[in-house]
């Protein structure tokens, strides 16, 4: 069985074909990033129309770059939430019409849960059960996975995600947009013994996370300094070690109070290496194992949505003929 997968919740057109029985044989995207960059941010009105202009012909390039023919693929799966609701909306429509036109089974994906499984797509992938740590520009979340669908949400953050404080730390910086990849670059040249950013809510239990005092601490500092390229970059280090640290400190938690040994990270800031390090260190450390999608699966792509779509198809999940599509949606919430 061959699923064509189409991703278009926020920033990237992606599409790829994921065949039950060779694993993932196509994908491509399209990034908007330079388009947004001169904003400083996506601009939800023209990240809608982009996707208008680039999935079709995208979807006939990697048909045809493939070798691939519309009677091949037997199912279409979409992003349907959570994400920009016009964005959502270009993807949803052409994903459903399309299945439509070619009379095979459409399918609705949960953005986060293609985050998730996106591991699966590579040689090194998890078990169930494990703890997963989803953390992208929209979501910082601990999940307890026992099977496909069966998500227990063991915390989150109750103000900003991860990737969104490294998005608004790089701005105050100047760094421009997207914040992660650049914080992550610039770090490289900063000096550990500079500063220290706290670790919010590691000195309680529980695996809630907060994000947005570490941006106001960043402000602070950047305020209290003359900001020349050495204090940036000790900043940029600074920021960047107390995210990864905070991270550290939940995950841990949570391997322990699952009794989990499979740790998988997933999501936008999944790429970052220094988080990638001090995960792998930790699950060393409990006998464990760490297992994260390849770099261009890390941040939105049409693939894991191809691999989420065939998972909820072998559980029986079809769309009806309604294109229907949610901006804000949990992901252990069923979709109306
Ligand atoms: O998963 P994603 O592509 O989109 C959402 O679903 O949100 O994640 C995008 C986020 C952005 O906030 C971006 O700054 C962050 O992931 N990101 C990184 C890195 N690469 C992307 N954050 C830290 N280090 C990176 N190397
Ligand atoms: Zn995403």
């Amino acid at each position: 069985m061959k699923v064509l997968g189409i991703e278009t919740s926020c920033d990237e057109t992606g599409v790829a074909v994921y065949d039950s029985e060779k694993g993932l044989i196509a994908h491509k995207l399209h990034s908007q990033i330079d388009m947004h960059a001169e904003y400083g941010g996506v601009v939800p009105e023209l990240a809608s129309r982009d996707h208008v202009r680039k999935i079709i012909p995208l979807i006939h390039a990697l048909l045809e770059e493939n070798n691939l023919k519309q009677s091949d693929i037997d199912a279409v799966a979409y992003t349907k939430g959570p994400g920009l609701v016009g964005a959502l909306l270009v993807g949803a429509t052409v994903g459903r019409s399309l299945a439509y036109a070619w009379q095979i089974p459409a399918v609705g994906v949960h953005h986060m849960e293609g985050h998730l499984l996106a591991p699966m797509l590579e040689a090194k992938k998890p078990s169930f059960p494990f703890v997963a740590l989803l953390v992208s520009g929209g979501h910082t979340q601990l999940i307890h996975v026992q099977a496909i669908g069966d998500y227990q949400l063991l915390g989150e953050s109750l103000d900003d995600a991860a990737g969104e404080a490294f998005d608004k730390t790089a701005r105050l910086l100047g760094l421009g947009y997207p914040g992660g990849p650049k914080i992550a670059h610039l770090a490289m040249q900063g000096n550990p013994s500079r500063f220290r950013f706290p670790r919010p809510m590691t000195d309680r239990p529980g695996l809630d996370f907060s994000f947005s005092g570490l941006k106001t601490f960043a402000l602070n500092t950047i305020q209290s300094h003359d900001l020349d390229e050495q204090t940036k970059a000790d900043i940029a280090w600074a920021f960047q070690d107390a995210v990864v640290d905070t991270l550290y400190i939940k995950c841990k938690r949570a391997l322990q109070k699952t009794r989990c040994q499979q740790l998988v990270i997933a999501g936008g800031v999944s790429a970052n290496t220094a988080l990638r390090e001090k995960l792998a260190q930790l699950a060393t450390s409990i006998n464990g194992h760490i297992f994260y999608p390849r770099l261009a699966f890390c941040t939105d792509n049409g693939a894991m949505i191809a691999y989420a779509g065939y998972q909820r198809l072998l559980k029986g999940e079809q769309e009806s003929l309604a294109i229907k599509v949610k901006a804000r949606w949990p992901l252990i919430e069923t979709f109306d």
